[in-house]
């Protein structure tokens, strides 16, 4: 398993190389879900005026491939531009149901010069899988990526 540091800095070198801001997104999602076996559904929110457009994705398909700004935990960490952690998704009233498996989640947005481009979402079937860690690293990867997303 990488450790938060070799996934950042491969991913800074990717960002440097990679054809597109979508092949980039491609590569992060499905590297996050293969280095960390909790991570059951990796994706990438892109927010487009007032929706949220489910852009690269791996796991279950889920019918939330569009959502409004303020919407479920997604539209929350958006419209906030702030990190929610949601140790058991059963009992936040915010929560859109993806799958019935789901049990934690992690939204982080992607923001540059303030102002939020999309996020990180990511879902698990433990709860509470996401840890300090997790949240550190996955800020990092928004980061990384914000600096290459239109
Ligand atoms: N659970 C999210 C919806 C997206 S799915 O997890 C893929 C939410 O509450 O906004």
């Amino acid at each position: 398993m990488a450790t938060s540091e070799q996934i950042v800095s491969f991913l800074q070198q990717r960002a440097a190389s990679a054809p597109s801001a979508q092949e980039l997104m491609s590569e992060a999602v499905a590297l996050l879900q293969r280095e960390r076996p909790s991570y059951h559904w990796v994706g990438i929110y892109l927010l487009q005026g007032k929706e949220l457009v489910l852009g690269p994705y791996v796991g279950r398909p889920t019918p939330h491939t569009l959502i409004p700004l303020g919407r479920g935990l997604c539209g929350a960490a958006a419209a906030s531009g702030n990190t929610i952690v949601v140790d058991d998704v059963r009992s936040d009233p915010r929560y859109l149901a993806c799958s019935l498996e789901t049990r934690s989640e992690i939204v982080v947005p992607i923001m540059r010069d303030g102002r939020v481009l999309g996020e990180i979402d990511i879902d698990s079937d433990a709860p509470a899988a996401f840890a300090p860690e997790d949240r550190q690293l996955l800020e990092a990867v928004a980061e990384v990526l914000a600096a290459r997303l239109p």
